[in-house]
C-alpha cells in the first residue's frame, strides 16, 4: 500500500485535503493525524473492520482499546451511559484539551472499538487540524497514538513514517505537536477517582476541580506492579522499550549528575557505548558517546516536547546504555518521569 502524505498547515487549513482524509476515514481507512499530544492514527469508531485494520497497523494487543476522539463535548452523550457531575465539570473546565475521561457506553459502539469492555475513553482534542477533520468525518473518531506498538508516542510526521509508512492510507503532516507526551487519562467511573495516566493536563489542575482525585499506584511506580492492580488495559502492556538498556537515577541535581558520570565511566571501562539523557544544567558535565539535552530542568514544557524525538534517535545511535535523570515530577513532569521509569522497566537507581 502507499502512504499519501498530505501537509497541512494548522495556521490556513487546507479544507480540500482535509476533506479529502474524512473521506478516507468514512470509508474505512486509516489516516494519520496530528493532535495538541502526540499524532494519532485516525479510523471510523463505528467501524468494526476499520478498527482491526487500525490494531493490526500497530501491532497492538486487541484488548488494549483506542481513546475515541470527538469535536465537541455534545458528541459525547449518545456513545455513554450516563455523564456524572464531576465528569461534567472536568469536561466544562479541560475540553478542547489534553484529557481522556472514562465513560460507561451506551453500547452504541462496535465491541472491537471498546474491546469488549463495558468503558470507553474518549476526548475532545484542541489540535486545529484535528478538529477540522473530526467536523468533516462528523463522527467518533477512534486514535491511539501513530507509533507502532511498543515505540515512543510520535510528535512529528517523520515518526509515523518510520513506524507505519505502507501501512495506513494517510499521514496528515502539521509539523511538530505542541505537547509532546499524551493526554492525562482520568476515570470518574470509580470511587475514588483516579487518575490512571499522566499528561498533558497536569494532576494539580485536575485536583482544583475534584479534590478526591488519586493517582493510581502505577503512575508513581518505582516496580512491577502484580496484575490485580490494572485498571487501565494499557498498563498491563509493555510499553516503549528502547534496544538499549535505561537507567533512570533519580535524587537531587548534583547527586544524580556524580551517580550518572560514575556508572557511565564503568561501562566504558567495559567498552560499551553510552548515552545520556541529559539537561541543560548538566550536559557539559558529562563525557559520553551520546549526549543529548532534553532542556532545561525549569522548562518541563520542553522536556516534554523533547522527551520521545530523542528517546528514538539516541535508541538510533546504536549506544548499549542509556543513562537518564530524573527531573521534577510537579506539573508535566509527572508524565514525563512516568514514561521514563517505563522505559527504564523500573531499572531505577537513587543517587545521595
Ligand atoms: O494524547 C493522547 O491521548 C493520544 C492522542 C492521539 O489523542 N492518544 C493515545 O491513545 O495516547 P492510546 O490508544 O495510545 O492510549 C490510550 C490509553 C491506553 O493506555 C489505554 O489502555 C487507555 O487509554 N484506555 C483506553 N480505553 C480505556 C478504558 N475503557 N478504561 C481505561 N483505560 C482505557
Ligand atoms: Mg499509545
Amino acid at each position: 500500500m502507499k502512504t499519501l502524505l498530505l501537509e497541512i498547515n494548522q495556521k490556513y487549513i487546507d479544507h480540500q485535503k482535509i476533506q479529502y482524509a474524512a473521506n478516507i476515514i468514512c470509508r474505512g481507512g486509516l489516516v494519520a493525524f496530528p493532535t495538541e499530544t502526540v499524532y494519532g492514527l485516525g479510523a471510523d469508531a463505528l467501524n468494526a473492520k476499520a478498527i482491526s485494520r487500525l490494531f493490526e497497523a500497530k501491532k497492538r494487543p486487541f484488548d488494549n482499546p483506542p481513546i475515541i476522539h470527538l469535536a465537541d463535548a455534545k458528541a459525547v452523550y449518545p456513545l455513554v451511559m450516563h455523564v456524572p457531575k464531576k465528569t461534567r465539570q472536568l469536561m466544562e473546565q479541560f475540553w478542547p484539551g489534553p484529557l481522556t475521561l472514562i465513560f460507561k457506553h451506551s453500547k452504541t459502539i462496535p465491541n472491537e472499538t471498546v474491546a469488549n469492555l463495558d468503558t470507553i475513553a474518549i476526548r475532545v482534542p484542541k489540535h486545529k487540524v484535528a478538529q477540522a477533520l473530526l467536523k468533516q468525518v462528523n463522527r467518533p473518531i477512534a486514535a491511539p497514538s501513530a507509533n507502532l506498538s511498543g515505540k515512543p508516542s510520535p510528535t512529528i510526521a517523520q515518526h509515523v513514517i518510520d513506524d507505519l509508512n505502507g501501512s495506513i492510507d494517510a499521514i496528515i503532516d502539521s509539523g511538530a505537536t505542541d505537547i509532546g507526551v499524551e493526554s492525562t487519562v482520568v476515570d470518574l467511573s470509580v470511587e475514588p477517582p483516579l487518575l490512571l495516566r499522566p499528561g498533558g493536563t497536569p494532576y494539580e489542575a485536575l485536583k482544583k476541580v475534584i479534590d478526591d482525585l488519586e493517582l493510581h499506584p502505577f503512575v508513581q511506580t518505582e516496580t512491577e506492579l502484580i496484575f490485580e492492580k490494572f485498571s487501565s488495559p494499557g498498563m498491563k502492556h509493555k510499553h516503549y522499550a528502547p534496544k538499549a538498556e535505561v537507567i533512570l537515577v533519580e535524587g537531587s541535581i548534583q547527586a544524580v549528575q556524580a551517580k550518572i558520570s560514575t556508572i557511565a565511566q564503568s561501562f566504558k571501562q567495559n567498552g560499551q557505548r553510552v548515552g545520556i539523557l541529559a539537561t541543560d544544567e548538566t550536559q557539559l558535565a558529562y563525557h559520553a558517546d551520546v549526549v543529548k539535552s532534553l532542556g532545561s530542568r525549569f522548562n518541563l514544557d520542553a522536556i516534554a516536547q523533547n522527551l520521545f524525538g530523542f528517546l528514538r534517535e539516541i535508541d538510533a545511535k546504536n549506544v548499549d546504555v542509556i543513562l537518564a535523570e530524573s527531573i521534577s515530577s510537579e506539573g508535566l513532569g509527572l508524565a514525563i518521569m512516568n514514561r521514563l521509569r517505563k522505559a527504564s522497566g523500573y531499572h531505577i537507581i537513587k543517587a545521595e
